[in-house]
């Protein structure tokens, strides 16, 4: 099913106008103008997307010199590549002399990227390291014509890029995940599979679906069997609590339990959000695995199985979930108005072997089912939310919280815009 969403009469009038009562109406999800207006994904794009940190990749799908994979955001592309010294770079997709693309294939080594229109040659570092036959031009400078850069920020082997030059730094704010985001020694770990799976909906529905666990009881049977964020809090504290108490004990991590929260409105800085909260399994469960039994070696540091999972955001639009035997990690990016990209790639130790110390298809089984089913849900509420019927609902005072928080950033975001 897709939805070509429009709205035929939009202007920034009316965007200013549908953002007041939104913000008036604080506690019901947004009005269905959000999801099928072009003016407001354009500005999506420009105030919050381009502004904010994202995660690109991990350190060891760029490992030697030369190494490079692309990245797709909105209409444009990144080339994430590591230099010559070693450095990693986010370069922007576009030849600096008419505009065309520099790299096509997805990932690859490359000594040079050499457009393929007029054969412009560009470094690894982005410079641009001939263009042929400009010397007739007089005054012209190879050195003012390098391909424009994206701002990185790697974080235990975790690349991020931010198109914004200006950027608010981003690696303070992380610093505040590192006792328990550095117990899966996430810089030597592995990428056991990634995945993109394109959802046919406005990027915001795959997020806010992400952002709240009150669909999880009723979507997602065998999450909701092991992760007690199913349920209301004071309904599984007792459990919570348990594993809370023994978590630094048996996986032998000071600060595994580690609470932190500063997002959206709250971010350190604009874009840079970080999270991190240990929630339990229920009692039996100790992975996030089609039993709830490990799949894989223990992570980086960790000694033992606690019951617990590691919840994990960085940035706005980046998400992971940890289990003492693998980590997930979400992603989401806008690929136009009503098409989004839901990266999910899985971590394992560095030293595990497939087919000997796991098996992909063991690793990946409960986030791929779980996924299938998000895109099942997410793409019937854009079916819902595109009808001129839809009347916006209130907010669960729980469940949906983190999604509110999120809502009132996008809100302010696009109103502070305009
Ligand atoms: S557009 Fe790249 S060399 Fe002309
Ligand atoms: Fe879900």
């Amino acid at each position: 099913m897709k939805f070509i969403a429009t709205d035929v009469d939009d202007s920034a009038g009316k965007m200013r106008e549908k953002l007041e009562v939104a913000q008036a109406a604080r506690g019901r999800a947004i009005d269905p103008y959000f999801y099928r207006s072009h003016l407001v994904y354009e500005r999506e794009l420009q105030e919050l997307v381009f502004r904010s940190w994202i995660y690109a990749g991990h350190v060891s799908e760029v490992p030697r010199a030369g190494d490079y994979l692309l990245l797709e955001i909105g209409e444009d592309s990144v080339i994430i590549v590591r230099d010559g010294d070693g450095q990693v770079h986010a370069l922007m997709n576009i030849c600096r002399h008419r505009g065309a693309r520099v790299c096509e294939d997805a990932t690859g080594n490359r000594k040079t990227f050499v457009c393929p229109y007029h054969g412009w040659v560009y470094q690894t570092d982005g410079s641009l390291k001939a263009a042929r036959d400009m010397e007739l031009l007089e005054g012209f400078s190879t050195g003012d014509h390098g391909l424009k850069k994206a701002r990185v920020a790697v974080y235990m082997g975790l690349i991020f890029i931010n198109c914004n030059t200006d950027a608010a730094d981003f690696l303070g704010p992380l610093s505040n995940l590192e006792e328990p985001l550095g117990a899966y020694d996430l810089e030597n770990a592995k990428v056991a599979h990634k995945h993109t799976y394109r959802v046919d909906a406005n990027w915001k529905l795959v997020l806010e679906n992400y952002l709240e666990c009150y669909h999880c009881a009723t979507s997602h049977r065998a999450y909701a069997r092991m992760h007690t964020l199913k349920d209301l809090d004071y309904k599984v504290k007792d459990v919570v609590q348990a594993m809370l108490d023994r978590t630094e004990e048996v996986t032998g991590v000071k600060g595994m339990g580690k609470e932190y929260h500063a997002t959206y409105r709250d971010a350190e800085g604009f874009g840079a959000c970080c999270y991190t909260s240990r929630y339990g399994l229920f009692d039996g469960y100790l992975t996030g695995s089609e039993d709830g039994q490990p799949v894989a070696p223990l992570m980086g540091h960790i000694q033992g199985y606690d019951g617990g999972a590691g919840d994990f955001q960085m940035g706005p639009l980046s998400f992971m979930l940890n289990y003492p035997d693998h980590c997930v990690l979400y992603r989401f990016i806008p690929r136009g108005l009503t098409a989004t990209d839901m990266e999910v790639v899985w971590f394992v130790n560095g030293d595990a072997r497939e087919g000997i110390d796991y098996d992909r298809d063991k690793v990946t089984w409960l986030w791929h089912h779980t996924t299938l089913e998000d895109e099942y849900i997410i793409t019937r509420n854009s079916a819902g939310v595109n009808s001129r019927f839809f009347e916006p609902g209130p907010y669960h005072p729980e469940y949906e919280e983190t999604l509110q928080q999120f809502v009132d950033w996008y809100l302010d975001t696009l109103a502070g815009a305009l």
